[in-house]
């Protein structure tokens, strides 16, 4: 038996797989994140080991012996949090998250300088660690002098589950303190942010082992001794070992909190320039692009709270059948966003309203802002060199049919869906747990789930989907000296 553990940013997902890749067993515990001033997002990391015990409980209580049984554990997290830890392991305030803008201006300073570029291939956006730790020393620099290590958010957990300060490659590619190239600590970057290698975990590949679980959590959960804790891997990679995107061409789009246009590359294909992100992948030797924006199922729950309805019956109400865009164009940048625009400064609008502007228009225009802000990562994408032909879809946001349609007419390409199955992050997590412990080839681990159904982009609508795509991209620099 093997065990994922997903750290997402609105619950912990602990799922097991037995040697045969089967599901055997899943359960969750919700957190929330904290929202203390505009442009702040923060969870703190005694709530990440709560919701970790409370999931792994649950599926002790349906699944004792099968949880007794582990060898292996994979862990995933949401990326780029800063965990600041004293000489003590103790954590020293809140973990600043991904979706946390901030840092913007810090970000904007390290961005400026060429060495971040160059050496980690990325822009230096506001949600990624380095920058945070420069607000950190700026703004609480009692804090700052205190840090002893800066950790992850899945390698706090596993702090917590072995004892040891281990992180690897996909995660730490996205702090800005990566080689990405090299797969190494840069000493440069570090100290060009104040910091040392020696504040830094040690690094593995997500496939190798990481630590030994702890003694006493293992006999607290029935296991027994020698349980190996994998490297595990960032979100977004460990959610392509989940769905066997691991070779040149295969590519997914993640409609989860944020959303994610996810390629995989057998050499590194940076290009900051289109504010691709181009990171490690968890298995030695290759790397990933991807496209990221910072609100996806984010902006229908933030239109499900305002229209005080459910997501699903917001989508329920829209029906399936794919609409022509109606002329109300809905930007989705509630907490800024990354890719193409690294602006952390814009926010979100409606534009075209009318008295006709019902409720379910506005809900079509929430799932096609997304649409085309994935379109955006499609084009950023195809700049930095990759042509994607098809993508398969996952996450939450994937469960509705309508937006399905609406992607896969905004993008130009087929949107595979998965045969019904878990191969998310959490069952990713679970399979480097499984390659960890067992040295299998992780080729032969990280396949791709049966395809049961291809949406295919609706031909009656793409010359209207285009000319909705045109006028969202001239909306961004209409908007921006009013909202940002
Ligand atoms: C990726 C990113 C998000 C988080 C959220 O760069 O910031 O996808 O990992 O889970």
């Amino acid at each position: 038996m093997y065990l994922g553990i997903d750290l997402g940013t609105s619950g912990v997902k602990a799922l097991l797989i037995d040697d045969g890749q089967r599901v055997i067993g899943s359960a969750s515990a919700a957190m929330d994140v904290a929202r203390p001033h505009p442009g702040w997002s923060e969870q703190h990391p005694a709530d990440w080991i709560r919701a970790t015990e409370e999931a792994i409980a649950g599926l002790k209580a349906s699944h004792p012996a099968e949880l007794a049984g582990v060898k292996g554990i994979g862990l995933s997290g949401h990326m780029h949090g800063a965990t600041l830890l004293d000489d003590q392991d103790k954590v020293l305030r809140p973990c600043i998250l991904w979706n946390d803008t901030r840092s913007f201006k810090q970000a904007a300073a390290l961005d400026a300088d060429p060495q971040f570029r160059a050496v980690t291939g990325n822009i230096v956006f506001p949600g990624f660690t380095a920058p945070k730790l420069v607000w950190v020393a700026e703004n609480e620099p009692e804090i700052f002098c205190k840090v002893r290590w800066v950790l992850l958010p899945k390698d706090y957990l596993r702090l917590w589950l072995t004892g040891e300060h281990i992180s690897e490659m996909s995660d730490s590619a996205g702090t800005s303190w990566l080689d990405t190239g090299k797969r190494a600590w840069s000493e440069s970057l570090l100290s060009a942010t104040g910091l040392k290698e020696r504040q830094m975990p040690g690094l593995v590949e997500g496939t190798e082992a990481g630590g030994m679980l702890k003694n006493d959590l293992a006999s607290r959960w029935g296991m027994g001794p020698g349980v190996i804790v994998a490297g595990g891997a960032g979100d977004n990679a460990a959610s392509a070992c989940g769905m066997g995107t691991v070779g040149e061409g295969h590519a997914f789009v993640s409609l989860g909190t944020s959303g994610v246009l996810f390629a995989a590359n057998s050499s590194y294909l940076p290009n900051p320039a289109s504010a691709v992100h181009a990171f490690c992948h968890a298995l030695p030797d290759t790397w990933h692009q991807m496209g990221v924006i910072l609100s996806a199922t984010d902006g229908l729950n933030w239109h499900s709270g305002v229209t005080g309805k459910s997501a699903a019956e917001l989508t329920a109400e829209l029906g399936d059948l794919l609409k022509a865009p109606s002329g109300v164009t809905f930007l989705p940048y509630l907490s800024g966003e990354r890719t193409p625009h690294n602006d952390a400064a814009i926010r979100g609008v409606f534009a075209g309203l009318g008295h006709q502007s019902s409720r379910v228009v506005l809900t079509q225009a929430v799932l096609e802002g997304v649409s085309f802000a994935l379109r955006d990562s499609l084009e950023a994408l195809r700049e930095a060199g990759t042509k994607l032909t098809r993508v398969t879809a996952i996450g939450g946001g994937s469960r509705s049919r309508y937006w399905l349609k609406s992607i896969a007419t905004a993008l130009g390409i087929p949107v595979d869906i998965p045969a019904d199955g878990d191969f998310g992050a959490a069952f990713g997590a679970a399979r480097l747990g499984l390659v960890s412990a067992t040295k299998a080839d992780p080729l032969s681990v990280f396949t791709a789930p049966v395809t049961a159904e291809t949406v295919q982009p609706d031909a009656s609508l793409r010359a209207a989907y285009e000319d909705a795509y045109q006028r969202y991209r001239r909306l961004y620099p209409a908007i921006k000296s009013v909202t940002s």
